[in-house]
């Protein structure tokens, strides 16, 4: 069920599990793009005479308060968007919920202090689980599940909440499932993925899929030293997983065998170590000659410049994960090339994951230049893989 069927909502409490885990410096939220994404539902609501009771995570606290994830700063920008004051309970289920919700009025919103300082949140026992997730489900007459980027995890408020309350899908959810449908049901041609990322180990399931139904398949970022490596190359000190060396060789032999083109670096840009500041030097090697001594953290501009050219007649495209270590100036080439090829892309082209995402914002290009910039990393990737999403099966 979508939102739109929730039917009245004026006066009753909804509970919106969000996703708002935002990069923070101390208490500096460096980024913002899932609280943006996140308001034009909770605004419905609120619109709509609804109170409305937020609730999210941040980062992976252990089940127990940690002033470090506190939510407070993400509630104080959540008015500052909203425009309105938005209230914030300082425990998830005790006494200042109960408190803050029983004191909304028609309209309002509050936030609920970071779920996972509660154990029963991520509990892989169903009766833990199930006994937080029933003292959430009491502060809300209404669920809506509009948290894209957790509905992977099989956690009590994506999941069990679902289960104890009448419930509805939110429009980000929605229209994040409506995207990767496009890419997975009926991809236009060509159909072109690009890979990056530091660990070919989160990617293998992604490949495996995309073999059989990509036409491109480009790889970039940490994971491409392991395919390098895989290919008989040096790759000095860069990032390695030796664990996975066998799986890279099958999968190039299966891309040989589809027909699928995977297209690895030529050239490498590399330093002496991992950069501190923008002040490190480095130098462009080509990939099959990287010196025992050197670091990779980006792809060269010729690699940039092929990629580029094979993103040019691309129909559609899905990238994840940045090209290499974009947060330095002197490693975001490749991430900017990448990203500035999809800028250009005449057809649907998705940005998945946070890293992407908040690459190519703080890489400053408009967002509104891509098809789609998904809010979910994980949860895009697994949809990819064709796995059940649970927070997306309990719905139906
Ligand atoms: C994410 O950042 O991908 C989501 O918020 C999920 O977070 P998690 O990986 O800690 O479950």
């Amino acid at each position: 069920r979508h939102i739109d069927d929730l039917g009245h909502v004026r006066g009753k409490r909804v509970l919106v599990r969000s996703d708002l885990n935002v990069p923070l410096e101390g208490t500096v939220i460096t980024d913002d793009g899932r609280i943006r994404a996140s308001v034009p539902t909770i605004q419905k609501l609120a619109d709509a005479g609804a109170r409305v009771v937020v609730t999210a995570h941040l980062g992976r606290p252990k089940g127990a308060p940690d002033p470090q994830y506190s939510l407070a700063p993400v509630a104080a920008r959540l008015g500052e968007l909203l425009g309105q004051d938005v209230a914030f309970a300082t425990d998830t289920v005790g006494d200042s919920a109960k408190a803050t919700v029983d004191a909304l009025e028609d309209g309002q919103v509050a936030v609920l202090e970071n779920v996972r300082f509660n154990e029963g949140e991520t509990s892989k026992d169903d009766a833990v689980r199930g006994a937080f997730a029933d003292r959430l489900a009491a502060l809300a007459d209404v669920f809506v599940s509009d948290g894209f980027g957790v509905v992977h995890r099989k956690q009590a408020s994506v999941y069990d909440v679902a289960q104890r309350l009448p419930h509805a899908m939110g429009g980000l959810v929605a229209a994040e499932i409506d995207v990767l449908r496009r890419l997975t049901e009926t991809p236009e041609r060509p159909y072109v993925v690009v890979l990056g990322g530091s660990k070919v180990s989160d990617k293998l399931g992604v490949i495996d899929n995309l073999l059989g139904k990509a036409d491109k398949l480009l790889i970039g970022g940490g994971m491409v030293f392991t395919f390098l490596k895989a290919q008989g190359h040096e790759v000095g000190n860069s990032l390695l997983e030796e664990d996975q060396l066998e799986t890279c060789r099958e999968y190039l032999r299966r891309a040989e065998e589809s027909g699928v083109q995977i297209l690895l670096p030529t050239d490498i840009r590399v330093a002496d170590e991992f950069p501190r500041d923008n002040g490190t030097t480095s130098t462009v090697v080509p990939a099959d000659q990287i010196p025992a001594d050197k670091i990779g953290l980006d792809i060269g501009p010729e690699s940039g410049a092929a990629f580029a050219a094979a993103l040019a007649d691309a129909r559609t495209v899905f990238w994840n994960g940045p090209m290499g270590v974009f947060e330095f100036e002197q490693f975001a080439g490749g991430t900017r090339d990448v990203a500035e090829a999809l800028t250009k892309v005449d057809g649907l082209s998705v940005v998945g994951g946070g890293d992407s995402a908040a690459a190519v914002r703080t890489l400053g290009f408009d967002e509104n230049a891509f098809g789609h910039i998904s809010t979910g990393g994980g949860a895009s990737l697994e949809y990819l893989e064709g796995k059940a999403l649970p927070g997306i099966d309990v719905l139906s």
